[in-house]
């Protein structure tokens, strides 16, 4: 990882989704679909009123995810990626979709869960922890808060971040804003559960 490296940006991604529709394979891979069953696992409540995933992709986790709140709002930079996400989730209408780049933007609600998978360590630090404020600010007390990152080779990509950094980030916040619930670490992915505080 490269620290002093800005954030990827919106055409980094759009150039990825261009050259394969599914780069990381969501839609076939068995480490991907076993990853999403912890991630779903991990969530204490079976339902939410709100929810907020950024960096939705083609829509894998978003169609999943769909199945536990009541309302879900997916945002992503990359509008090839966000068109596959918009057909996949289309009979389900309490799922919505903006392109929006997160910290640069960030909805104007409260949610009682947000998900950040497998985007932190796009950020760099600034943008990490601009990001990080604002993921509190929206948060209602008693939400939940899931990070799931892959851990492995951080230094081969061009991410300015390693997924441990990113989730040492908000182990580091004050204890007065949120708590820890749990932290697993598998073999390839660390996946960290938080909720806020009054
Ligand atoms: C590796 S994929 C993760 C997809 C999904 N969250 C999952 O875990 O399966 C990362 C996605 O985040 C999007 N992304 C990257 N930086 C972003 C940002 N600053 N704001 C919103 N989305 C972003 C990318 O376009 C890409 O679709």
């Amino acid at each position: 990882m490269n620290p002093s490296q800005p954030s990827l940006t919106p055409e980094y991604f759009d150039s990825l989704y261009s050259n394969d529709p599914d780069p990381w394979k969501f839609e076939t891979s068995e480490y991907e679909a076993e990853k999403y069953a912890a991630t779903l696992a991990a969530l204490p409540k079976l339902r939410y009123r709100s929810a907020f995933e950024i960096g939705g992709s083609i829509g894998v986790l978003t169609e999943m995810l769909a199945q536990r709140c009541d309302s879900l709002l997916s945002v992503d930079v990359s509008a090839q990626a966000q068109n596959k996400a918009i057909v996949r989730c289309q009979a389900l209408p309490h799922v919505h979709f903006q392109l929006m780049q997160v910290p640069q933007d960030y909805p104007n609600e409260q949610f009682d869960l947000t998900v950040l998978s497998e985007v932190g360590y796009y950020w760099c630090w600034e943008d990490l922890q601009k990001a990080q404020q604002l993921m509190l600010h929206h948060l209602e007390p008693g939400g939940h808060l899931l990070l799931v990152h892959w851990t492995l080779y951080a230094d081969y990509y061009d991410n300015p971040l390693s997924g441990d950094e990113v989730h040492d980030a908000f182990l580091a916040l004050p204890s007065s804003q949120i708590k820890h619930l749990r932290g697993d670490r598998a073999e390839h992915y660390r996946l960290d559960l938080f909720e806020r505080l009054l």
